[in-house]
């Protein structure tokens, strides 16, 4: 029996995690798997109801580590996992995309010569002043098994000099890259299957099919210009007849008032044509997501949810880890001007292409990590 440590924190994590760990649990004499939550993200709907939701377990340590500077953050994260995986000793530790608690969970597993299994592993954004793309990077070079979830992900990883052949067993000196697909397309179809029709959205926009709105990146969230260019365009799509469903980042919507914008959040919140709400939980998501027309959104998650259920995003960023979607022609970056995320969702809503291709696996990346930890752990 081979004991794992999965080290979550922020909402997107957990939503990985829900993949992986139900395919662990299908192997209970083989693998066992212990939660440790980081407490990066603490509002309910971005931690406590999606472990309810999704049927994470329940984690077994949470050190609390909340908001703050990236390094204040990260460094309240660091004692309490090094103690925690001292004690417990696992066989690895399995890290998810490229949270400030994946960077922390790499920087004390890399320390203490454990296997790291990174799920999402090789995405760019060749973007180093993003604090994710940092984060993945280090992660990255420190981990044993790297779990990548498109070609150009994986080409990515043997670029930098990853081996993906048989040369050595894998450890934490000679790290090993796989092809697996993607997580997020195993929950997507996953959940889907249990979703009932939902009623709440048609009766609230009976014409047409709304659009769906999310955004919270620091580069979108920090800068006035860009936090008001991007709401002065929604309000023009909504004049312009366009529904929209905003549910807004906490770090969003204080963002507003303290970046003294709250002119537009009252203008956006009186709008007839938009509803603004809360953080939503992946199960109120996805419904909408099922039913809106266009996407709009910096999220990395969302923008590959957008296309596995065939909408058409704009990428609320000059530049993606996702290229493989605007290659396809299903998704624009956009500059943060108004006019140019007017003219990203006009262009989309005019020509939409074919069948999304299958990029990202077959909806069974978790089983596929899972076999893998099996096989080289
Ligand atoms: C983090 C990740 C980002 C991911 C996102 C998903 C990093 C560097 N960024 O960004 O990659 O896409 O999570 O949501 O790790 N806040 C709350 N309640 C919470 C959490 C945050 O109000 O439960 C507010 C606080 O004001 C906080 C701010 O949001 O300061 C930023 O939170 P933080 O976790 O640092 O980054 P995210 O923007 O959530």
């Amino acid at each position: 029996m081979k004991t794992l440590v999965s080290i979550v924190g922020a909402r997107p994590q957990i939503i990985k995690a829900s993949a992986v760990s139900r395919a662990v649990s299908a192997v209970p004499d083989e693998l066992r798997e212990i939660i440790v939550h980081t407490g990066q993200h603490y509002d309910d709907k971005l931690s406590d109801a999606l472990f309810r939701e999704l049927g994470v377990p329940a984690p077994a340590l949470n050190l609390e580590a909340g908001s703050g500077s990236h390094a204040e953050q990260t460094a309240r994260m660091l004692p309490g996992l090094e103690r925690f995986l001292q004690e417990v000793k696992p066989d690895g530790v399995i890290l998810y995309g490229d949270t400030n608690s994946t960077l922390a969970g790499a920087l004390v597993a890399a320390r203490l010569y454990l296997p790291i299994l990174h799920v999402e592993a090789g995405l760019r954004s060749e973007e180093m002043n993003m604090p994710e793309e940092v984060n993945r990077r280090c992660t990255d070079r420190v981990s044993t098994l790297l779990f990548a979830p498109t070609q150009r992900a994986m080409n990515n990883l043997i670029r930098e000099g990853f081996l993906s052949d048989n040369a050595y067993p894998p450890d934490p000196s000679h790290p090993r890259v796989f092809l697996t697909g993607d997580v997020m397309l195993d929950n997507q179809r996953h959940f889907l299957q249990q979703l009932s029709e939902s009623e709440p959205l048609k009766e609230r926009f009976p014409g047409d099919a709304p659009a769906l709105v999310t955004f919270h990146r620091e580069s979108n969230t920090r800068d006035p210009e860009n936090l008001g260019a991007i709401a002065s365009a929604l309000l023009r799509l909504a004049n312009q007849g366009i529904p929209l469903i905003l549910p807004l980042h906490p770090r969003t919507l204080a963002s507003f008032g303290s970046l003294g914008l709250d002119h537009l959040l009252s203008a956006l919140k009186q709008h007839p044509g938009i509803v603004l709400s809360g953080p939503l939980t992946y199960l109120e998501l996805l419904p909408l997501l099922r039913e809106c027309c266009i996407v709009l959104t910096d999220s990395g998650g969302l923008q590959k949810e957008a296309f596995f259920m065939g909408k058409p995003v704009v990428i609320l960023r000059e530049t993606t880890e996702w290229q493989e979607i605007v290659d396809t022609g299903w998704g624009l970056t956009s500059a943060i001007e108004q006019d140019a995320i007017l003219a990203a969702v006009e262009s989309l809503m005019r020509s939409q292409p074919l069948e999304p291709p299958m990029m990202f696996g077959d909806g069974h990346a978790a089983e596929r990590i899972r076999d893998l930890i099996l096989q080289y752990l």
